[in-house]
């Protein structure tokens, strides 16, 4: 099924699976459409730029982008990684070793809730661990110069708000909390799973039935709450930056449709091009903890001299 944003009910299902996580092959080829692109992360921006003969493009975009009155940060898995998360696809990521159909869905977790529970409690623990990073404070410090912006997030973290963020849309929501998957009670997950051994279920709550993880699985219909608010804020956004994602779950990803069909200046920070990488006028590709402090940099720079 493919969901059209906007649709606050819709599901969340592997469906952008069938494009394939390297779809961005289709999009990588040269600078189009307005595109800025930044080929070296190693580089500094402005050396890169110039090497493509797009100075005054960058400095147009930094103007723009100084400018804004309304931002939001739309971030993926990528944006944690460098605080030693790991990311879902590529190689390396947790859907190369699982499968997601074992561990993410509903009819997982009926089937087997004991080894649902033993790769979430990992998880819980290495995100308890984790600290955020550079992209997280940057993002974190840029609502002091854009005082409404809202951060829209995949990531079941929290290391937005570990790092400052006051205003974060959770879409797939959190890791930290679990409810009952009959009555809906919620509690923290560590006061669930304090003093349960690993290979245990946390204890049934008074109702009789399981709690799980208050994260959202596939085939499971987002928070209609959360995305209703980011779709809302994407829509009247100016400038739409994109982190860490590979765009390729729905409906998360049509905010990125969403953002660019309403004229907003689409900005993707990524290692590699993404599925929707197409959208972007403006591609920095590299580590988030590294291009983001850069803009950071190349924001105040402009901010000074205007
Ligand atoms: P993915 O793992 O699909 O994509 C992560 C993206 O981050 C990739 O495009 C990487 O190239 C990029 N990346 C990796 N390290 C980076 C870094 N240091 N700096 C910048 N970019 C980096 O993760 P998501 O797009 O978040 O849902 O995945 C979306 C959803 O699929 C997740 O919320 C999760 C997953 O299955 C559920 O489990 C329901």
């Amino acid at each position: 099924m493919s969901v059209h944003p906007g649709c606050a009910a819709a599901a969340l299902e592997p469906e952008g699976e069938a494009r394939g996580p390297f779809v961005q092959e289709q999009v990588s080829g040269p600078p189009d459409r307005g595109r800025v692109r930044a080929q070296r992360a190693d580089s500094p921006a402005a050396g890169v730029l110039k090497q493509n003969g797009l100075v005054s493009r960058l400095r147009d975009f930094v103007a723009r982008f100084a400018a804004a009155r309304r931002v939001v940060v739309f971030t993926g898995a990528g944006v944690s990684q460098e605080s030693g998360l790991d990311v879902f696809r590529g190689t390396d990521g947790t859907w190369s070793r699982f499968r997601l159909e074992d561990l993410a869905t509903p009819e997982a977790f009926a089937r087997d809730p004991e080894r649902v529970w033993a790769w979430y409690r990992e998880r819980y623990a290495a995100m308890r661990q984790a600290s955020p990073n550079a992209a997280h404070r940057v993002i974190a410090s840029w609502q002091e110069r854009f005082p409404s912006l809202l951060v829209v997030t995949q990531n079941v973290d929290r290391l937005h708000q570990r790092a400052g963020s006051r205003r974060v849309v959770e879409l797939h929501g959190t890791i930290w909390d679990s409810h009952c998957a009959r009555c809906g009670r919620s509690r923290p997950t560590a006061e669930l799973l304090e003093g349960v051994a690993a290979e245990e279920l946390p204890r049934p709550c008074a109702c009789g039935g399981l709690f799980r993880p208050s994260v959202v699985w596939f085939g499971e219909a987002l928070p209609a709450a959360a995305f209703s608010e980011a779709a809302d804020e994407t829509g009247r956004s100016d400038v739409f930056v994109v982190v860490g994602t590979s765009a390729v779950v729905w409906p998360a990803a049509g905010l990125i449709e969403l953002a660019a069909g309403a004229g907003a200046l689409v900005v993707e920070v990524n290692r590699e091009p993404s599925a929707l990488s197409d959208l972007a006028q403006v591609a920095l590709q590299g580590p988030a903890g590294e291009i983001l402090p850069r803009l950071d940099a190349e924001l105040a720079a402009w901010r000074s001299r205007s």
